[in-house]
């Protein structure tokens, strides 16, 4: 099979490092890549938005299935551009389409896809500047904290949670009035907060049949402690200790099921991976978030433990078989810790020499933000690292990450800590 791969975060490394050990790969692609991808396949300089571009590249190197690592090009309608190309009739995409992707692309639309197929998810409601008087009465009527969501995709961005009434107030209107946001929060969703504890679940699917992947619990916070700004996450582990059976087994039923058919009682076909980012609420599951494609940095703990080959998986989703294929998973844990550029999730430098990459043997490094600099290789991005290991439980696994993260070296790098220490 030929493959092209978007995207150039972790993420993707992840992804083209297992797609690479498939044995039915004949060439894999990576568009655009980082210094990590470079190592399974071959980076390509396209932007995942030129989707003109891409089908030339495509057509012209005979790619049979393209595999949609990001949200964006999956929101602004990828696969609705293969299928409506007939020169690219026949190249599969995984990844679900423009409508399908709003489970990510729309707060508001989740929510009303939850409500209707009866999905646990935090009470709500939605508004626009034309509704804001109700916004603030609604608002009147809840609890602290508040929960404000923009609309849209924010870049991680869109999500406040406020404690105080007027301030709530005050970032609605923000919102709403004054496009804190853009497009993105010309509605708004306010809901309950929720109290618990996350985790984030998997489900590769055809639109017919799904395979669950393993469980993930992500730190999204910069600080140690969860504390300090959001960040696009700050490491993983995976399997999450309170997810036993039982409890799997609801997000199973509860979630899973209900959202897999729902999609196809609504007529969306759905191709691709969903993420269902979780709270645990007193040991039921409540949906915070549905996401388009796998996350990052869950990707670099969840795709190590997979066994089965993952371009099997991919065909099965592209040719609607995916119930005939075998998925088996690793028992051992894994943890991934991300290292970031000093001053991230705000304004950092980039283009630091990174020393120590080839002394690791002990942890898989997956490149998040890197670049091939000549001979060495360079940061690039706010996250730049996913330091990966595998242990008989999660507390082998994450000394393994640690050790090999003393051992990488650039200037003002940064990590947290305290990566699995609340689950251990
Ligand atoms: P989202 O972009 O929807 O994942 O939201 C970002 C983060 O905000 C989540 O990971 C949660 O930590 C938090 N969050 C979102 N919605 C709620 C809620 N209803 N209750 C509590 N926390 C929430
Ligand atoms: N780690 C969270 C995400 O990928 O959205």
């Amino acid at each position: 099979m030929r493959v092209l791969l978007l995207g150039s975060g972790g993420r993707e490394h992840a992804l083209s490092w297992k797609i690479s050990e498939s044995s039915i790969l004949e060439e894999l692609f990576i568009a655009p890549g980082n210094a990590g991808t470079k190592n399974h396949g071959k980076n390509i300089n396209l932007s995942v938005n030129d989707f003109e571009g891409i089908k030339a590249f495509i057509i012209e190197n005979a790619i049979d299935i393209v595999v949609v690592g990001p949200e964006d090009p999956l929101v602004n309608g990828i696969a609705d551009f293969f299928e409506a190309d007939e020169a690219l009739a026949k190249v599969a995409v995984v990844g679900p389409n423009k409508e399908a992707a709003q489970l990510e692309g729309s707060k508001d639309f989740a929510k009303e896809f939850m409500r209707r197929h009866n999905i646990p998810t935090a009470k709500y409601a939605t508004f626009t500047k034309d509704t804001l008087e109700a916004g603030y009465a609604f608002l009147d009527a809840m609890k602290s904290p508040y929960v404000l969501k923009a609309d849209g995709l924010a870049a991680g961005k869109g999500v406040l949670i406020l404690e105080d009434l007027d301030e709530a107030k005050a970032e609605l209107k923000n919102m709403l009035a004054d496009a804190k946001f853009g497009e993105a929060s010309s509605r708004v969703v306010i809901e309950q907060f929720l109290d618990g504890v996350e985790l984030s679940c998997f489900v590769i699917t055809d639109g017919d049949a799904y395979k669950i992947l393993p469980e993930a619990k992500d730190y999204k916070r910069i600080g140690e402690g969860d504390k300090g700004l959001n960040t696009g996450g700050m490491g993983a582990v995976s399997p999450v200790p309170f997810a036993n059976p039982t409890f799997l087994d609801k997000i199973k039923n509860q979630v899973i099921i209900p959202t897999v058919k729902g999609l196809k009682a609504d007529g969306i076909k759905y191709k691709g991976f969903i993420f269902f980012g979780l709270i645990n609420v007193k040991n039921e599951p409540y949906v915070i978030e549905y996401n388009c494609r796998m996350g990052d940095p869950e990707t670099e703990v969840v795709i190590p433990r997979l066994k089965s080959d993952i371009l099997d998986l991919f065909e099965g989703v592209a040719t609607n078989t995916l119930s005939e294929r075998d998925v088996q998973f690793d028992e051992r844990s894994a943890s991934t810790v991300m290292m970031v550029s000093g001053g991230y999730p705000e304004k950092y430098q980039k283009g630091k020499q990174i020393f120590g990459l080839n002394s690791i043997t002990d942890s898989i490094v997956f490149h998040a933000g890197t670049t091939p600099d000549g001979p060495v290789v360079s940061t690039s991005g706010g996250r730049v690292l996913a330091v990966t290991s595998y242990g008989k439980d999660l507390k082998t696994a994450l000394k393994k990450s640690y050790e090999s993260v003393g051992k990488i070296e650039f200037e003002n790098a940064f990590f947290r800590r305290d990566i699995g220490h609340d689950v251990l």
